[in-house]
């Protein structure tokens, strides 16, 4: 692995839901069947996914990612009334293949041009990721897809960072870490990596500790931030 400029970084870890693919992207296909609450059903069964993964690390009650999404899913149903089998297999078989952001594809081959090391590093269960990623034609550009089950615990506890430094060998300060998630950012980076925090959605900054290096809008401007 090459190292690539002043950071020298090795190898970038990223964040899979919410830097590589759309979460909302499942919902997105059933707008017609969920009417005008689709985009609040969406922002909840998010939220409640996330939350559910960070109250399951504290109580040490770890479920899969896999678990955690349904059930989110039919908390953020049942707030809206909505008790549909059908429609609930739907946006969970919408989940495994969600959309990815249009410049990923491009940005990880740029990247491994350069010979950088590529791996995700997710919440999400082997099942999930590899499911997402193959759908979205991205699986040969990842040297690996590190999931946090191999953790046993949710991001943000450090163990799950950890898998990044052990997979690739080299010291935190050598990896780069994206992700859209700021919760994340924080965690990464209090961790130790590299942090680029892919501000997506102009969000403000949370109130944590752990800064980000550097803070981007898309991927796409990922190659020329690592070779400055
Ligand atoms: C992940 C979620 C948390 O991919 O976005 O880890």
């Amino acid at each position: 692995m090459a190292k690539i400029g002043s950071m020298g970084i090795r190898a970038c870890l990223f964040d899979a839901y919410g830097t590589l693919f759309d979460v909302h992207s499942a919902v997105g296909q059933y707008i017609d069947l969920l009417g005008r609450d689709a985009a609040k059903i969406s922002e909840l069964w998010r939220n409640r996914q996330l939350e559910y993964t960070w109250l399951r690390s504290l109580m040490h009650k770890h479920a899969d990612f896999w678990q955690v999404t349904q059930d989110a899913l039919d908390f953020a149903l049942d707030s809206y009334g909505i008790d549909d089998k059908e429609l609930r297999q739907k946006l969970l078989d919408a989940y495994l293949r969600l959309d990815c952001y249009p410049e990923v594809a491009q940005t990880l081959k740029d990247l491994k041009d350069r010979d950088v090391g590529l791996a995700i590093l997710s919440n999400g269960s082997p099942m999930m990721l590899k499911a997402a990623v193959e759908n979205a034609g991205l699986k040969d550009h990842f040297d690996a897809i590190l999931s946090v089950e191999e953790a046993g615990v949710f991001k943000v506890d450090p163990r799950t960072y950890q898998l990044g430094v052990d997979y690739f060998n080299v010291s935190a300060a050598e990896l780069c870490f994206l992700s859209s998630n700021a919760w994340d950012v924080a965690g990464a980076a209090t961790f130790g990596l590299n942090v680029v925090w892919v501000n997506r959605f102009g969000q403000k900054p949370e109130r944590l500790p752990g800064e980000p290096v550097s803070e981007i809008k898309t991927l796409k401007e990922l190659p020329l931030l690592l070779s400055n």
